[in-house]
């Protein structure tokens, strides 16, 4: 996610923006940038170090808007930084994604706008300098360019013509006003503003606001006058970069609904039941060919990529093998240009993903990413690729970025599978449901405290076991994994159908179970699954669908979930998991966010 932050008000504002871009570089970065109306622009690639290397020591004003950006769109270079500005009048910065800047840059085009950038970003300086040449007037001209957008935007604009003028809007990328003593600023979260004034106002989405050092005003797109009372936030800078959530972990998780939706932002034709996948736009006619996918990956992204498989195989009909990456490359795999080696991978920087797309490489593959950190080394070193768009994740344990890739994983399925058998039908019913999760996500999320209750019944477990079938079985594993690597405990994920061949030897009184039982093709299977368990006292949570009125009489707890396509459940079904680890881990008191021994990223061997 990009971060933004602004100023007006009587002191030096370069300095006091550079040290607000400092608490927002935990958003991620790539590059930065920052305008004053006196000093003009500088942009760089890089983080604030590099931005203040790169300003001139006599660097003036007493406003300005600066923005640390997570490339989406368009590689971290100076020219994509922003603020974006059309001819010098209009500077602006942006966190979101413009879904229609295509189309508007075209009109724009034809009325004689030349393009300096290929940021969605840009397209929105000239749009707002094209209506002040009509309107003659700065907020007029900016609510009829917001009105025209579709997309998501948080962004804050200046007007060299009115210095002391600033213009926030929000749609779907947050943006927080923070009121002072006769100064005012714009940020995407309240860190920046904290040091200076506890007084913060939050804009919702369809409101834009205008502020000035002793003014600011609060209007809907639709130009009615909104009076909101600032809010006291008694947060620190870092609970504040938190959201307020005591732990990165936790917000990222409720970030979930969010997730999905930028994950899918642009690229479901919902009425055709295809999926448009602009990173594959190069290889789509190698990709018509392919008759095998390797899925390499690690940990987490593993498990995603074990969801994947079933779901490839089942509805394009493509033959899948998900591989380890750190055992693929020391493998002798036999490959070919008939083969696509994907690599599945959040920080896109794991050591043996890389080195497994190296391998594939080295023996012809056509390589593949679903990565989420845009321009890392797996993104360009691979062939063509899909951007999670999940922004950053920071705590250790993966969470939202498995929840995107499992999307993303669908969205390959669909665009492979209407390149092969997969009906219009299909692709429509899958695209319909996909769009429902966010809402379904978002209901289990409200849910959370009856999680936090269970985990804290079970917290004195030494051992777990996570049992699941099919398309719950790699979920099984996630959620084995989430539990240890945050409490510590021995946790194992099993197919449910292993349970004869070994580990229901381990089971007694001490040793529960999470068994994921949604109505699916296998829900009997996993019954009788939850039978064997209690006929040797173990404990049982089950994790079933809305409505189950079976499940209660077996297991010792449940936790219920919406029901959806099979192949959609793990998207749905982890997350209680997820949060059961965090509750779990919480409750033993440990370091959520940076567990012993582990690191975010593994870039050694
Ligand atoms: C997940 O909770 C773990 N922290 C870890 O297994 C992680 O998924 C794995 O290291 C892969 O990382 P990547 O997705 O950045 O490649």
């Amino acid at each position: 996610m990009c971060g933004i932050f602004a100023y007006t008000g009587a002191k030096e504002a370069g300095n006091l923006l550079l040290e607000g871009l400092v608490s927002l570089e935990y958003r991620g970065y790539d590059s930065a940038g920052i305008y004053t109306p006196e000093s003009g622009v500088v942009k760089t690639p890089g983080a604030v170090g590099a931005l203040r290397k790169k300003m001139p020591k006599k660097y003036e004003g007493k406003s300005g808007i600066a923005h640390l950006r997570w490339a989406t769109h368009g590689e971290p270079t100076e020219v994509n930084a922003h603020p974006h500005t059309g001819s010098g009048e209009i500077w602006v910065v942006h966190n979101g994604i413009i879904e229609n800047f295509k189309e508007l840059k075209g009109v724009l085009e034809k009325k004689g706008h030349t393009f300096a950038s290929k940021s969605d970003t840009e397209v929105l300086a000239h749009l707002i300098e094209e209506h002040m040449k009509k309107e003659k007037n700065f907020e007029k001209a900016t609510l009829k360019a917001l009105n025209q957008v579709r997309g998501t935007y948080g962004v804050a604009v200046q007007y060299k013509g009115e210095p002391e003028k600033l213009i926030a809007g929000r749609m779907g990328s947050p943006i927080v006003l923070g009121i002072g003593k006769n100064e005012n600023f714009i940020a995407s979260d309240p860190s920046p503003i904290l040091k200076h004034t506890k007084k913060v106002v939050f804009l919702n989405d369809g409101e834009m606001a205008v502020l000035t050092p002793k003014s600011h005003t609060i209007y809907k797109l639709t130009k009615e006058l909104v009076k909101r009372a600032p809010e006291e936030l008694d947060w620190s800078p870092e609970e504040a970069q938190k959201g307020g959530y005591e732990h990165f972990m936790l917000k990222e998780i409720m970030e979930g609904p969010e997730v999905i939706e930028n994950t899918l932002r642009g690229r479901l034709i919902p009425e055709k039941g295809m999926a448009k996948l602009g990173g594959l736009e190069s290889v789509t006619k190698e990709l018509a060919k392919i008759e095998r996918i390797i899925i390499v990956a690690c940990g987490t992204a593993y498990y995603a990529g074990l969801v994947g498989e079933y779901m490839l195989e089942e509805f394009a009909g493509i033959p899948v093998e998900v591989e380890l990456a750190s055992e693929f490359r020391y493998r002798h795999p036999v490959l070919n240009q008939r083969t696509a080696v994907l690599a599945i991978s959040q920080s896109g920087e794991t050591a043996d993903t890389l080195e497994a797309i190296r391998e594939g490489k080295r023996k012809g593959a056509l390589t593949l990413g679903i990565v989420n950190a845009v321009g890392s080394t797996i993104a360009r070193e691979t062939d063509a690729g899909v951007y999670n768009h999940a922004g950053p994740e920071m705590s250790v344990a993966s969470t939202k970025a498995l929840v995107s890739q499992l999307t993303a994983l669908t969205l390959l399925t669909i665009f492979l599978g209407r390149q092969r058998g997969m009906s219009a039908k299909t692709g429509k019913e899958i695209a319909k449901e996909l769009k429902a999760l966010p809402k379904k996500l978002a209901a289990i999320l409200s849910g959370k405290e009856a999680i936090e209750k269970l985990a804290k019944k079970y917290s004195g477990a030494r051992d777990f076991l996570f049992i699941g079938r099919k398309y719950n079985f790699p979920i099984a594993l996630e959620g084995a994994i989430k539990l240890k690597e945050i409490s510590y405990i021995h946790a194992e994920g099993y197919g449910a159908g292993e349970m004869k061949h070994g580990p229901i030897a381990m089971i007694d009184e001490n040793f529960p179970t999470f068994a994921l039982a949604p109505k699916d093709s296998v829900y009997d299977k996993m019954l009788s699954n939850i039978e064997q368990l209690k006929a040797r006292k173990g404990p049982v949570i089950a994790l079933a669908n809305e409505g189950d009125k079976e499940i209660g009489k077996l297991a010792d707890d449940v936790v219920y979930v919406p029901k959806t396509l099979e192949m959609l459940s793990p998207i749905l079904n982890v997350v209680p998991l997820q949060l059961f680890a965090y509750y779990f881990a919480r409750e033993k008191g440990l370091d959520v966010d940076r567990p012993r021994n582990l690191a975010k990223s593994v870039t050694v061997e």
